[in-house]
């Protein structure tokens, strides 16, 4: 009897207080658990809207680039890419409040040389590809986090691409060498063979825009 009562005792007097601590812990460990699933529910998301839109950028560029030596041929299509493809990425942007860019070491044109914070993504797509080793698409954030930087190899995987990026004797034919001669004087972007890295997709997607799609 004197040890039950003891014991409400203590259940009245400490019971409750013992359990305030332990609550708050379990609320912190679950604002915790949140926030990881919501961190990681980000990066997720910005994959998923990373392949899409790079996707697209290139579904149209391809399309386009295809209609073009259609009906003007390789050395006709250059003129169409020199005026064409960055207004076409432009189009995919503006239609999703991003940024979107390629970036190559060979850059054909100068507006496609890597950045300090292009480069060492490019130098691992670089590193695997010359390894054989698969690259996925990567996602780095940047700026404090308020952007997500996404990136994905480019690939030189068909022959098409070589007729304006292969061997200028073997692949690329005189009319097509004349032409990126005149509209790119100091082009550095041939010399390719099938399988190269031509160079990477580079979007960079604001955090508040990939969180308002979850
Ligand atoms: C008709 C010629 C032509 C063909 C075919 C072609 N390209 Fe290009 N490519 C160009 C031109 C011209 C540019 C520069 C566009 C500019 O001025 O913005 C370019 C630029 C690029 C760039 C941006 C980097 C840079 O050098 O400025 C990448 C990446 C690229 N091409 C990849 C490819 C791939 C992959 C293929 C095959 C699917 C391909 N190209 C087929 C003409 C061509």
């Amino acid at each position: 009897m004197k040890n039950f009562l003891f014991l409400l005792i203590l259940l009245f007097s400490c019971g409750p207080q013992e359990r305030v601590p332990k609550e708050a812990f379990d609320d912190v460990q679950r604002n915790n658990e949140v926030k990881r699933i919501t961190e990681v529910a980000i990066l997720q998301e910005a994959m998923v809207w990373g392949d899409s839109i790079t996707k697209e950028a290139q579904a149209q560029l391809t399309a386009q680039l295809l209609q073009a030596i259609e009906s003007n041929g390789p050395a006709g299509a250059i003129d169409f890419c020199k005026v064409n493809a960055l207004p076409i990425l432009k189009f995919v942007e503006s239609k999703h409040a991003v940024t979107l860019r390629r970036a190559s070491y060979q850059p054909r044109n100068p507006v496609d040389t890597p950045n300090e914070e292009e480069l060492p993504l490019l130098e691992a797509y670089a590193y695997n590809v010359e390894n054989n080793i698969p690259s996925d698409p990567s996602i780095q954030k940047i700026e404090q986090g308020e952007v997500l930087l996404y990136t994905k190899p480019i690939l030189l995987a068909n022959s098409l691409c070589l007729s304006c990026h292969g061997d200028p004797k073997k692949d690329i034919a005189p009319e097509t060498s004349a032409k990126l001669k005149e509209l790119y004087p100091e082009d550095p972007a041939t010399g390719y063979i099938l399988g190269d890295l031509r160079g990477m997709w580079a979007l960079r997607l604001p955090k508040k825009e990939v969180v308002k799609r979850l």
